[in-house]
């Protein structure tokens, strides 16, 4: 039996400006598994990065029920949704929010050293955090400053970073948005490898290449879901692509 991690229930966000609506998303619904992998397609501005930021708790829905792990979103306090997002959740940005004063290790064990979750010695979240970057093939990087390497490696680190809680499911806004082809190929191989090692992931994305890579497709027109697509990994990278764009089309994308 699969778990469910996030139940989103009839979410709508209204912005307003200058005393107009904006009705971002509407009524919208859905449910991650635990260990799916779930991508956000879309045109621009159809709310994809509101709905992550919505249902991750950095920003405030307006209407509906977001549970993520059986808790109500809605009903926690700043304080407690900010440590669920420390301790429970992992984010990696287009723009790589890392602290320029620090090493890329550095950088990556600071959630650590900030939740009171991982109760463990600064020597072990430094062999955690050496371990997460050998996997991801920036072992070398672990003393240079973050603008001392390219945006491939810094991406990947960001993804150590995501992880070093333990976190119950990643959120991903465009991550491989500022990679070329074959940065964004690699990083967006190490996510398939955490995903099939079990981490829950949801991430958005411009790039069909990096949505055929998850287990799912969610396509937003205009704050709702007009789509859902299947992905079996069973198939060829290529072919789940090729199958992909097909679908895509008929989406209208
Ligand atoms: N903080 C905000 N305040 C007011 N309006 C906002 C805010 N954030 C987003 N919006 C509006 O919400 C709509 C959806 O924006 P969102 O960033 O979610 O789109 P998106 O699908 O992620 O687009 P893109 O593909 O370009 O990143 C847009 O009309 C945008 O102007
Ligand atoms: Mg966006």
């Amino acid at each position: 039996m699969t778990n469910t991690i996030l139940d989103v229930k009839d979410l709508c966000k209204t912005y307003i400006i200058n005393k107009r609506q904006n009705n971002v998303l509407r009524n919208v619904s859905f449910q991650v598994s635990e260990g799916e992998m779930v991508a956000v397609m879309g045109p621009s501005g159809s709310g994809k990065s509101t709905l992550l930021y919505t249902v991750s708790g950095m920003d405030r829905m307006t209407a509906g029920k977001v549970r993520f792990c059986g808790r109500d979103i809605s009903e926690q306090s700043d304080n407690s949704l900010a440590k669920m997002r420390l301790d429970d959740m992992g984010f990696i940005f287009q723009q790589m929010y890392m602290m320029k004063n620090l090493s890329v290790l550095d950088n990556i064990i600071l959630p650590a050293v900030k939740s009171d979750k991982i109760k463990e010695s600064r020597k072990e979240t430094v062999s955690r955090a050496r371990e997460l970057m050998k996997k991801l093939g920036i072992s070398d990087t672990a003393d240079n400053d973050i603008n001392e390497v390219s945006g491939g490696q810094l991406q990947r680190a960001c993804i150590c970073r995501s992880m070093i809680n333990r976190p119950q499911m990643i959120f991903a806004d465009e991550p491989t948005g500022a990679l070329n082809r074959s940065a964004s190929d690699e990083v967006m191989a190490e996510l398939e490898k955490l995903n099939s090692e079990g981490t829950t992931l949801m991430l958005v994305t411009h790039d069909a290449k990096v949505a055929a890579r998850c287990t799912r497709v969610l396509f937003i027109v205009d704050g709702n879901i007009k789509g859902e697509y299947n992905i079996s990994r069973a198939q060829s990278l290529r072919d789940r692509e090729r199958a992909l764009n097909n679908w895509l089309l008929e989406m209208g994308w």
